[in-house]
């Protein structure tokens, strides 16, 4: 089985859990809302998209939707492409007529947007699939906000990244400014925000 399928089985077993568990356990940690969310995500890219006007947004690795659907509703004019590759947590995804679901893999974004956003999908990844999903949000939008944690953990699926790779390939992926906040939401996460 190759890593993408081991991914698929893993997160499609975690979509079979209940729904407060799937939230709690396997999505956020249940002390940061979704909301909270929605702000910080929305914040980071308010400094390259006017998501006031009909822009779309790429949520990679969106699981049900639980950021996807209330950043739709807080920005009514926007359309978000939310892109996962469990159909587990596609089936469990909630409906929005401005949110549209398609099944595919990070490495290699199969919708194109103003913007990616991505929040507790990096740190399960490789760092070759992290630095690959760079690369394809880099094809697929001209700006992107990602969170990730930094340092060398390499478990099965729990993967830190030094700063300094994702910056590297946020460069090679065409995004020629960057930003990079520490410890927002949780304690553990840095976000990027890089653009062309
Ligand atoms: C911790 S959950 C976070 C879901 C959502 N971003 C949120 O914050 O609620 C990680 C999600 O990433 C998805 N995922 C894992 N590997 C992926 C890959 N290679 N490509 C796309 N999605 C992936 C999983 O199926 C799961 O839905």
């Amino acid at each position: 089985m190759n890593r993408v399928d081991v991914e698929r089985g893993y997160w499609d077993e975690a979509s079979r859990t209940p729904p407060g568990r799937l939230r709690n356990e396997w999505l956020c940690d249940r002390s940061i809302s979704d909301e909270a969310c929605v702000g910080v995500i929305a914040q980071f890219l308010d400094r390259a998209v006017d998501l006031d006007s009909p822009v779309t947004l790429i949520d990679l690795g969106c699981g049900p939707g639980r950021v996807a659907v209330p950043l739709a509703d807080r920005f009514p004019r926007v359309i978000v492409e939310g892109v996962d590759s469990s159909p587990g947590m596609l089936a469990r995804a909630v409906a929005h007529p401005r949110v549209r679901y398609t099944l595919g893999d990070g490495r290699g974004v199969p919708v194109t947007g103003d913007a990616v956003y991505t929040m507790g999908l990096l740190q399960h990844v490789p760092v070759d699939g992290q630095l690959g999903y760079v690369g394809a949000a880099g094809r697929a939008a001209p700006v992107l906000v990602a969170q990730f944690i930094e340092g060398e953990e390499a478990e099965p699926f729990s993967h830190h990244i030094p700063l300094n790779m994702m910056v590297d390939a946020a460069s090679a992926a065409g995004y020629g400014r960057v930003s990079v906040s520490r410890g927002v939401l949780h304690p553990l996460w840095t976000w990027m925000v890089a653009w062309t």
